[in-house]
């Protein structure tokens, strides 16, 4: 049946100018737009003379007109150009990335496509490296970047690390992030968890600078703006770092992998400390949470790679995740999703600070946006971590329907999606603040 389609298509002359039409794809791009277009039946439909060609071929010129038909033919021409056609994948890789240009701070104006994270990351490990003829790294213990060799050398996490796939890459070097309310340099938090600055002066900072430093040839320091555990950094230390890297020729790479694309309550969390970093990684949300397509923006000046493929990976230019981070966007921006998170944020924090000053076993309250953290303590001087207690909430939690993530035994990682309502989330808070009393009353009783 197809191939009397065609062969009454090119009889006419038309099959002809169908292909003169596809003439920017690839051979096997027109083939599979000729087996769209005949599984949508538009190939039949010109065979039977139900659509003049001229109609058709204004979906590769479009100059609209208005009738219906004219309209339904352009839409599925685009259906069918975004989904089987090559150029159609360029031309929504291209959109999308001049998107991420214009939303992402700073002059991050090339993009590189990825399908997660993991090799997001290595694209921006070899940017920096190809930009600054240096292969050092420097990040943060505790961090998680990704399962690639790459990915996994700059990150921190024992898990990912250590064990048998070593040797990971040389030069990886680590430092001891922030993390206030347990700073690995001893400086003792407020009583609200907040950094006493006077006492500490950004010693984290500092032994970053102090590393750049030794090192003196480090070609980039890889961190999370606001860490997922989640801490967020003490003010004036991302610019604190950005001084550091300027004056020792590193580049900074931010992974926003987790917490781009509105996560705290900002666009990105960088955005925050008013910081822009050289490269900046997206992944998670950016597929709509569900399809898997990740990005690396660069500034201008480092695409000096030439012809060198950082990436290439088969499905980097796949139309459907291309669509569907197009579209994930224009929903964050139409429903002001970002706006949403900041305030969503706010409430919640303020009601975890209200249950931290009735529960004795919430050591500390943190986050931002709808990134949020509740580190579980069974004593507040000592901050011993109160893992049975985390645990027997958690089950509690689930059996009442609210499902959570804890993070190293005894914080609780709250992580709600965008499109969370005022409603869900004091439903979600007030079967926390149940679960929380249950455990409280039942080892008070104990004791
Ligand atoms: C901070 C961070 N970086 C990188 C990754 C890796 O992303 P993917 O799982 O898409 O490879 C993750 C995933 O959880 C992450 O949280």
């Amino acid at each position: 049946m197809r191939a009397k389609t065609l062969t009454e298509l090119w009889r006419r002359g038309q099959l002809r100018l169908l292909l003169r039409a596809t003439r920017l794809a690839t051979p096997y791009y027109r083939v599979a737009w000729l087996a769209a277009a005949s599984r949508a039946g538009l190939l039949q439909r010109l065979a039977d003379g139900a659509v003049p060609l001229d109609r058709l071929a204004l979906y590769f010129a479009p100059d609209a007109g208005d009738s219906d038909g004219l309209r339904s033919w352009l839409d599925m021409g685009v259906q069918l150009r975004e989904l089987e056609h090559r150029n159609g994948a360029y031309a929504l890789r291209g959109f999308l990335a001049r998107k991420l240009a214009e939303i992402s701070p700073g002059s991050l104006e090339k993009v590189l496509f990825a399908t997660g994270g993991s090799d997001a990351m290595e694209i921006a490990l070899k940017v920096a490296r190809v930009a600054t003829g240096r292969f050092k790294t420097l990040s943060f213990w505790d961090a998680f970047h990704g399962a690639g060799f790459g990915a996994a050398s700059v990150g921190g996490e024992q898990l990912f690390r250590s064990g048998a796939i070593g040797p990971l890459l040389p030069g990886s070097e680590h430092v001891a992030p922030f993390a206030c309310y347990r700073c690995p340099y001893g400086h003792p938090a407020l009583r609200d968890g907040q950094p006493d600055l006077e006492r500490c002066r950004l010693s984290c900072a500092n032994m970053v600078r102090y590393v750049l430093e030794r090192e003196g040839d480090v070609a980039a320091v890889v961190a999370e703006p606001n860490r997922a555990v989640p801490y967020v950094a003490p003010p004036g230390f991302w610019r604190e770092v950005r001084r550091a890297c300027d004056e020792h020729g590193a580049l900074l790479i931010f992974d926003e992998i987790p917490t781009g694309l509105g996560k705290t309550g900002r666009m990105f969390a960088c955005e925050h400390d008013e910081v822009e970093p050289d490269i900046l990684v997206l992944g998670k949300a950016l597929g709509g949470g569900i399809l898997p397509i990740a990005a690396t923006l660069c500034r201008a000046e480092l695409d000096v790679g030439g012809a060198y493929a950082f990436g290439h990976y088969t499905h980097e230019k796949n139309p459907v995740t291309s669509r569907a981070a197009l579209t994930t966007l224009e929903i964050i921006e139409d429903e002001g999703l970002v706006e949403h998170a900041a305030m969503l944020g706010v409430r919640a924090l303020d009601r975890l600070r209200e249950m931290k000053a009735r529960y004795p076993l919430i050591g500390d309250v943190r986050g931002r946006g709808l990134l949020m953290g509740v580190e579980l303590v069974s004593d507040r001087d000592s901050k011993a971590p109160a893992e049975d207690a985390a645990e027997a909430i958690y089950y509690l939690a689930l059996d009442r329907g609210l499902s959570f993530k804890i993070s190293m035994g005894n914080v609780f990682t709250l992580t709600p999606p965008l499109v969370t309502s005022v409603d869900e989330m004091d439903r979600a808070l007030a079967i926390l603040d149940e679960c929380f009393a249950e455990v409280s009353v039942s080892a008070a009783t104990k004791a």
